[in-house]
C-alpha cells in the first residue's frame, strides 16, 4: 500500500473515494430515565460546509449516527470531487481518541476492499492529541485493515487497497513544502508505515501452518528480515543450545525431528547510551502438541499460533531497526516444536536451566515457561538491564481476562510505568496481573528447586512466578497474549486470525527509553 501526504478543500480532492469519520455528539441528559434512549447528534470530524451539505440527506435519514464503525457510501456526492464519499462512524465525541482513529480508518478500508476499490483518501479529524497522532494512526489501522489470512486459497483475489492519501487542512503547509507542518506530518506518515507494516509482518509469520514456517524456517525469516533493515541477527542450533547448558530450552526441543533455533537480533544504534539494553523474548513454538502431555485433538490446529510472542518480537525489532531509537535493544526467540516422541521429555524428569536451576517437569505441555526460561537468563548474560517478554503462555490467563484484554505482570514499577506509557500510544489493551510470592509456594518441588506446573488455580499467575525464578531483580515484564493473540471473529477494522498484538506496544515500549 502506497501512502501520500496532500492538503486540499474536501471538496477539491480528486479521488475514488473520499474517507470522512462522523462522531455522535449526543450527551445522556442528566436526571433522564435509564430507559429514555437518547438520541444521536451526528457530526463529521472534519468541519467543512461543502461535506456537511453532501451528507445532510445521510444524516437525516439517520444512516449516519456516528455509531462506531458503522458504513455509508454515497455516490457521486454533490458538491465534491471525489467518486465517492464513505462516512464512517468513530462513537462518541467524548470518548474518540487514537484508538478511534485506527478502529475507523480500518473500517474503511475493509467496507472498500470487497468492493475493489483500490484507492482512497482520508480526512484526518480534530483529535484532542493532535494531527500527526490523528495521520500516524490512520496510517497503522488502514495497513493492519489490508491484511486477509487467507494465504493459501487458489481462488484468493487481491482485493488490495493499492494507495492512501491523508488530507491535512490547508492551512497546514503540507503543499508549500515550507510548513514546518509538513515534515512533522509526514514523520507521522512514515511511522504509521513502518509500525503497521511491521505488525502485519508478525501476522504473516503467525498465520504460517508448522509445516511451513518450522523453527529452522523462522530462524531463516527474522534473518532475511534483519538483512533487509541492517540488523545483527545470529541463529543458533541444538549443538549451540546444549553447549550453553541450555537444558529447559533443549528439554523441549529435544522431542522433535525438527531442529530448534536460538534467534538473537541486535539493534545497537551509534551514539546510544551504554544502559539501557532492553531484551526484547519471544516464544516461538511453531507447534504446541503438549508433548507426551498431549494436548486434545480438538482445536489443536491453532496452536500453530504459539509462536505468535517470537514473531511479535521478530516484528517490533524491525520497526525498531527502521524508527532508530536511540537505545540498544536485543530481541531473542525461542524457537522450537513441543512434539511426543521416544526422545520426548516425559512427566517426572529433572532438568536443569541454564541458570543452573533445577526443574522438575510435571506437565510436558507446560513447555512455553521452559523455553522463556533460558531466553530470559540468556539475555542477561547478553548484558540486558530490562527485560520483556511476550508469549501464548496459559489457557489460564485467557479463563481469567477472556479476548478483550492481554495479561501483563511486572516485577518493576518504574519498568511498568513505561509500559502504561507505551499502552497509551499503541491502543492495545492490556490488564495487570499479579505476581505475589505467594503463587511461588505453588510451584516448589520435592525433587527439584522448582517444577514447571502449579495446579488448577492461578495458572497465569504461577507461570509468571516461574519466568521470574529466572530474571530475579531484573526489571521484567511478562505479556501473556494467549487469549489475543488469534481472533476467532472478524471485526470491522481486522480480519480475523492473527491479531500481531504486542507489536505496536513493544515498539512504544522501546521508544520510551529513547533518551533516558
Ligand atoms: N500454548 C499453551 C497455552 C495456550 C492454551 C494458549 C490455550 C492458547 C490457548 C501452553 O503451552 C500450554 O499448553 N499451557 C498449559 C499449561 C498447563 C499445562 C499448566 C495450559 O495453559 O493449559
Ligand atoms: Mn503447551
Ligand atoms: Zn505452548
Amino acid at each position: 500500500m502506497d501512502t501520500r501526504l496532500i492538503a486540499a478543500n474536501p471538496a477539491e480532492v480528486d479521488t475514488e473515494c473520499l474517507v470522512v469519520f462522523a462522531l455522535d455528539h449526543s450527551v445522556k441528559s442528566q436526571g433522564g430515565n435509564i430507559n429514555s434512549k437518547e438520541k444521536p447528534e451526528p457530526r463529521l470530524a472534519v468541519k467543512d460546509a461543502a461535506l456537511e451539505k453532501a451528507v445532510a440527506d445521510l444524516v437525516s435519514s439517520s444512516e449516519v449516527t456516528g455509531k462506531a464503525f458503522e458504513t455509508a457510501l454515497l455516490h457521486r456526492p454533490q458538491g465534491l470531487k471525489a467518486k465517492r464519499l464513505l462516512v464512517v462512524g468513530a462513537g462518541k465525541a467524548k470518548s474518540f481518541t487514537h484508538a478511534e482513529v485506527r478502529k475507523a480508518a480500518g473500517s474503511a478500508i475493509r467496507a472498500l476492499k470487497p468492493r475493489a476499490i483500490k484507492s482512497c483518501a482520508f480526512l484526518v479529524p480534530d483529535l484532542a492529541s493532535g494531527t500527526e497522532d490523528a495521520v500516524r494512526t490512520i496510517v497503522e489501522g488502514a495497513l493492519v485493515a489490508d491484511f486477509d489470512p487467507d494465504t493459501y486459497r487458489s481462488d484468493r483475489k487481491d482485493l488490495s487497497v493499492r494507495e492512501i492519501t491523508v488530507v491535512a487542512d490547508v492551512g497546514s503547509g503540507v503543499g508549500s513544502g515550507v510548513g514546518s507542518d509538513s515534515g512533522k506530518l509526514q514523520n507521522a506518515i512514515t511511522m504509521g508505515r513502518i509500525i503497521g507494516e511491521s505488525q502485519n509482518f508478525t501476522r504473516e509469520l503467525v498465520n504460517e501452518p508448522s509445516n511451513r514456517l518450522t523453527p529452522t524456517m523462522l530462524g531463516d525469516r527474522a534473518k532475511k528480515m534483519c538483512d533487509a533493515v541492517g540488523l545483527k541477527c545470529e541463529l543458533m542450533g541444538p549443538d549451540k543450545i546444549k553447549e550453553m547448558k541450555m537444558g529447559a530450552f533443549w528439554s523441549v526441543a529435544q522431542g522433535s525431528d525438527e531442529e530448534p533455533r536460538l534467534i538473537v537480533m541486535r539493534y545497537e544504534p551509534q551514539g546510544a547510551p551504554e544502559k539501557p539494553v532492553l531484551g526484547l523474548v519471544g516464544k516461538g513454538i511453531t507447534f504446541d502438541t503438549g508433548g507426551i502431555s498431549i494436548k486434545p485433538a480438538d482445536g489443536m490446529e491453532k496452536m500453530k499460533y504459539d509462536m505468535a510472542g517470537g514473531a511479535a518480537m521478530i516484528g517490533a525489532m524491525r520497526a525498531i531497526a527502521l524508527l532508530k531509537p536511540k537505545v540498544k535493544v536485543i530481541g531473542i526467540v525461542c524457537a522450537s516444536e513441543n512434539m511426543p516422541s521416544g526422545k520426548a521429555q516425559k512427566p517426572g524428569d529433572v532438568q536443569i536451566a541454564m541458570s543452573g536451576k533445577s526443574i522438575e517437569i510435571i506437565n510436558t505441555d507446560a513447555e512455553g515457561r521452559l523455553v522463556l526460561a533460558d531466553g530470559l537468563y540468556y539475555a542477561r548474560t547478553l548484558g540486558c538491564t530490562h527485560l520483556i517478554d511476550a508469549a501464548t503462555l496459559t489457557g489460564a490467563c485467557v479463563v481469567a481476562l477472556g479476548y478483550a484484554n492481554a495479561g501483563v505482570f511486572a516485577n518493576d514499577e518504574d519498568a511498568y510505568q513505561h509500559f502504561t506509557q507505551a499502552l497509551q500510544r499503541s491502543g492495545e489493551k492490556f490488564w495487570r496481573l499479579p505476581l505475589d510470592a505467594e503463587y511461588l509456594d505453588q510451584i516448589r518441588s520435592n525433587i527439584a528447586d522448582i517444577m514447571n506446573t502449579g495446579g488448577r488455580w492461578g495458572g497465569a499467575s504461577t507461570a509468571a512466578v516461574f519466568l521470574k525464578e529466572f530474571v530475579d531483580d531484573t526489571p521484567w515484564l511478562h505479556l501473556d497474549i494467549a487469549g489475543t493473540a488469534w481472533m476467532e471473529e472478524n471485526k470491522s477494522w481486522i480480519a480475523k486470525g492473527p491479531s500481531g498484538i504486542g507489536v505496536r506496544s513493544l515498539i512504544e515500549f522501546v521508544r520510551s527509553f529513547e533518551g533516558k
